[in-house]
C-alpha cells in the first residue's frame, strides 16, 4: 500500500473552520459550527456529546461523506473539497476506515467475503485481498468464524468483523461512530482496545464517537462537542 503521510503540521486528518447547515430557509439546522479538528498519526480521538450535537456530521465530513458548507477538510494534506465524485469515492476507499453503530454486513457474505468484497474498491490486488483478509481476522479473533454468515455471528464478532473490513485496505484514518452502542460492556471494551491497537501501532488516525466513558478512557485525547460546536477546553 501507499505510504501514509502526515501534512506539514503532522496531522492525517484535519478540518478547518468546518461549518455544515442542513436544509435551507426556515428549515435550515447549523448541524456544525466552524470546526477545527486535527488528529495526528497514532493519535486517538474520543468525540464525545449529547445526542444531536453534530458527532456524525462531523465524522462524515472528516470521512469525505459529507462536504461542509463552509470551511475545508484535509486528508493526509489532499483538500478534499477539490475532488470530483469519483476521487472522492476512491479516497474514502483507500484512506478512510469506518466502523459504524451497526456492523453493516452483507447478509448473504460470510465474515472473509465481507472483508474482501471491499477490497476490489480499494484497487487492492487480490492475491492481497485474500492474504489481508486472513491475516486481519486472525489478528481480531476471528479464525475460526471466517467462513460464518453474519447472522450466526455475536454482535461483538460481528464489529470485528466491521474492524476487519475497515482496517483491510491500510487506511491512514479510521473513523467510528458509536461502534460500541449495541454491545454490552465486556464486548465494548474489546472491540475499543482493537480500535485503540490499529491507531496506537503507529500508522494512523483515529477518531471514535462515543457517549461511554469506558471508550473515551482508551483515547488519547477526548474532545466534546455542544450545539455543533467544540469545546474549547477539549
Ligand atoms: N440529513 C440531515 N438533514 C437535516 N438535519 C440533519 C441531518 N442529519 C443530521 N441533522 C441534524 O443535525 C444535527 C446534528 O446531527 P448529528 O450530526 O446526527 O448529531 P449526533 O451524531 O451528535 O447525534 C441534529 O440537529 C440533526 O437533527
Ligand atoms: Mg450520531
Amino acid at each position: 500500500m501507499s505510504a501514509h503521510v502526515p501534512d506539514e503540521s503532522g496531522a492525517v486528518v484535519r478540518a478547518q473552520g468546518c461549518t455544515k447547515i442542513y436544509g435551507d430557509g426556515h428549515a435550515e439546522v447549523t448541524a456544525v459550527s466552524e470546526v477545527d479538528l486535527s488528529i495526528g498519526r497514532g493519535e486517538l480521538v474520543a468525540l464525545v456529546g449529547p445526542s444531536g450535537s453534530g458527532k456524525s456530521t462531523l465524522l462524515s465530513m472528516l470521512g469525505a461523506l459529507l462536504t461542509p458548507t463552509t470551511g475545508r477538510v484535509f486528508v493526509e494534506a489532499v483538500d478534499v473539497g477539490v475532488l470530483n465524485e469519483r476521487e472522492r469515492t476512491a479516497l474514502r476507499a483507500r484512506r478512510i476506515g469506518f466502523v459504524f453503530q451497526a456492523s453493516g454486513l452483507v447478509p448473504f457474505l460470510t465474515a472473509q467475503e465481507n472483508v474482501a468484497a471491499v477490497g476490489s474498491f480499494a484497487g487492492m490486488p487480490r492475491g492481497d485481498i485474500d492474504r489481508r483478509t486472513r491475516q486481519l481476522l486472525g489478528q481480531l479473533g476471528l479464525a475460526e468464524r471466517t467462513d460464518h454468515l453474519p447472522e450466526a455471528l455475536s454482535g461483538g464478532e460481528r464489529q470485528r468483523v466491521s474492524i476487519a473490513r475497515a482496517l483491510l485496505a491500510d487506511p491512514p484514518v479510521l473513523l467510528a461512530d458509536e461502534p460500541t452502542a449495541h454491545l454490552d460492556h465486556e464486548r465494548g471494551e474489546q472491540v475499543i482496545r482493537l480500535l485503540a491497537d490499529a491507531v496506537h501501532d503507529g500508522t494512523r488516525a483515529g477518531l471514535v464517537v462515543t457517549h461511554d466513558p469506558a471508550v473515551a478512557a482508551h483515547a488519547d485525547r477526548v474532545v466534546h462537542i455542544t450545539d455543533g460546536r467544540l469545546d474549547p477546553t477539549g
